[in-house]
């Protein structure tokens, strides 16, 4: 009946999540109403040494629950790291899981959480809506202002055998909630700040082209590329500066929200191959991406990247399309210069002859589908190319 494509139908799935200073403080009192017995805390090394697991461990003490914990998350975390998380799980006989951390960890607990509710490996639930019982009640305290998986219904893995990181999409793994708290951001270095907050840009932008975009995930997604266009910057200057820290975290929830339910693209496609053969830094890979898939995308959807270019403070009354074009791809550029990310995939240790086995990768990952021009593999070589 409805042909008007504003009113397809779209879902929105999010968790409950209290933004705010101060908001890990409720670890303890959200995992004892959750009847947690004893929690498995999911962190890595970098986390560790930042102090923000030992500190959350003294909330969850303070509450009188029990946990274990399990710290050997990598970046870009991988199947034998979820095994070996779900194996101290049972044996420690947990029944709720505390994720401390960037997406690394958040990734990596979700996994434990549903290799440990199905019993079945975690190779079983690549891609979309492939997981049956949903995770143990899960609480992600993020620490970075970037992946949004303590938001989103994704999970990132890397299988090194197949060297490939894949994807998996489920309402199930989607965090009971998630206590995001600005102030344990304020220990980021300089470079992690920009590359996470170079991959909340992608996540807003590419959100918002999606083919399964909606009016309210573009809401979301138009917020967060203008707080990211104001604050990354002055955020890596000042990092204790808490109104910075602040919106830089807003930023990451809207870009989470939209890029949940809207799903994502091209860019993610292509730094999921890098990640999954080259272990190279996600929101490095996205940052260099992203420029040269905007001008691929670009004719399919004008109007679209018109609203972006608005969205980060850029002129477009009375500008031909490929100004607006031009214009966006030099904004980044510089963005990317003054966050001192470098410009090439070859900066990285990327060779040309890993172009096509890269290519075939992005092809297959779960992104693809809702970038708003489909790509032929040539297309995505040749951006590979361009970019190293
Ligand atoms: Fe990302």
């Amino acid at each position: 009946m409805m042909e008007h494509e504003e009113f397809a139908l779209r879902k929105f799935v999010a968790p409950e999540f209290v933004f705010g200073i101060d908001a890990r403080k409720l670890a303890g009192r959200y995992a004892k109403n959750f009847g947690a017995r004893k929690v498995l805390v999911v962190t890595d090394p970098g986390v560790v040494s930042a102090g923000w697991t030992y500190d959350v461990l003294v909330f969850l003490r303070e509450a009188g629950v029990e946990y274990a914990v399990f710290s050997s998350v990598t970046s870009n975390p991988k199947t034998e790291e979820v095994r070996a998380g779900a194996e101290i799980y049972q044996r420690e006989g947990c029944n709720a899981i505390v994720a401390v951390g960037g997406g690394s960890p958040m990734d990596c607990a979700k996994g434990i959480g549903i290799v440990s509710t199905n019993n079945l490996d975690i190779l079983e639930f690549e891609g979309v809506d492939k997981v049956g019982l949903s995770t143990p009640p899960l609480i992600c305290i993020p620490t970075t202002a970037g992946s949004a998986a303590d938001v989103s219904q994704f999970a990132i893995i890397t299988d090194v055998r197949r060297g490939v990181k894949f994807a998996i999409i489920s309402k199930m793994i989607v965090p009971d909630v998630a206590l995001i708290d600005p102030v344990t951001t304020t220990t980021m270095p300089a470079e992690l700040t920009a590359c996470t907050g170079m991959d909340v840009l992608c996540h807003a932008i590419e959100a918002f082209v999606s083919t399964a975009h909606s009016s309210i995930t573009d809401l979301h997604a138009l917020q967060a590329i203008r707080l990211v266009m104001e604050n990354l910057l002055p955020a890596i200057h000042e990092p204790d500066n808490m109104v910075l820290r602040g919106m830089m975290m807003q930023a990451c929830l809207d870009a989470g929200l939209a890029f949940s339910n809207a799903s994502l693209g091209m860019v993610h496609a292509m730094a999921h191959a890098l990640g999954g053969l080259l272990d190279a830094p996600h929101g490095k890979c996205n940052a260099i991406l992203l420029p040269y898939v905007i001008a691929f995308n670009y004719e399919e959807v004008p109007c679209r990247y018109g609203e972006i270019a608005k969205a980060m403070g850029l002129e477009v009354k009375g500008k031909a399309p490929a100004e607006v074009l031009s214009d966006i791809v030099s904004a980044l550029g510089r963005l990317n210069e003054a966050a001192g990310i470098s410009v090439s995939l070859g900066s990285l240790g990327v060779r040309r002859d890993v172009i096509p086995e890269l290519a075939k990768k992005a092809m297959n990952d779960a992104c693809i589908y809702t970038n708003p021009r489909q790509p032929q593999l040539q297309d995505i070589e040749s951006i590979y190319e361009k970019a190293l």
